[in-house]
């Protein structure tokens, strides 16, 4: 146990709960300000989920990858086989989903920030938006949930 592999280790646990707490803690206040139908919550909620995502998850999408793969590195662990591979494999699921959530947050907050400004309705699109950004965060939560089990099971099999 060197202190580069502890403080490696560290990080890389650290990462892990930002984004698993982030993604939570982001779906549940958005979910929340959507039900209330008040589009000047949902502008303000969406205003500061968009910054926490770029803050928070872009930097743990970031260190995730690197100090997994220096800890692989480290220990010796194959990086594209067995569970880091397949780890691997669900995280770009996970990217593949939460690229356009992001994408989906920035424009549902502009959509409720002009509605508001107009005092007018939500419009269709703003809804429409919702239940895919709905829809999109199940399976990029549901691979994060997988990798974490991977990553603490570590279960012994290769498809090389
Ligand atoms: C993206 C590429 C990733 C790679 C290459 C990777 C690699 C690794 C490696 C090699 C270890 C073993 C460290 C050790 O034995 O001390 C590990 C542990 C761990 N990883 Fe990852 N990881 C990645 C992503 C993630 C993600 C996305 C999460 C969480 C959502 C995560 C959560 C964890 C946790 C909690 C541990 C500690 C397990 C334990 O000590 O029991 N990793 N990772």
């Amino acid at each position: 146990m060197t202190l580069y592999y502890l403080l490696l280790q560290y990080v890389h646990i650290v990462g892990a709960t930002v984004l698993l707490g982030t993604g939570a803690g982001i779906a549940f206040f958005m979910l929340k300000a959507h039900f209330t139908g008040d589009a000047a919550i949902i502008a303000g909620v969406a205003r500061i989920v968009v910054t926490a995502d770029f803050v928070f998850t872009a930097s743990a999408v970031v260190v995730q990858p690197v100090t997994g793969y220096l800890l692989a590195r480290f220990l010796g662990y194959p990086i594209l086989d067995g569970w880091i591979g397949l780890s691997l494999v669900l995280y770009l699921v996970t990217g593949a989903f939460w690229v356009p959530v992001v994408l989906m947050q920035i424009r549902m907050r502009d959509l409720a920030t002009a509605a508001t400004r107009e005092g007018s309705a939500l419009p269709r699109l703003y809804h429409r938006l919702f239940w895919t950004w709905l829809a999109f965060g199940f399976p990029a939560f549901a691979a994060v949930l997988a990798i974490l089990w991977l990553m603490t099971a570590r279960p012994t099999f290769s498809f090389l």
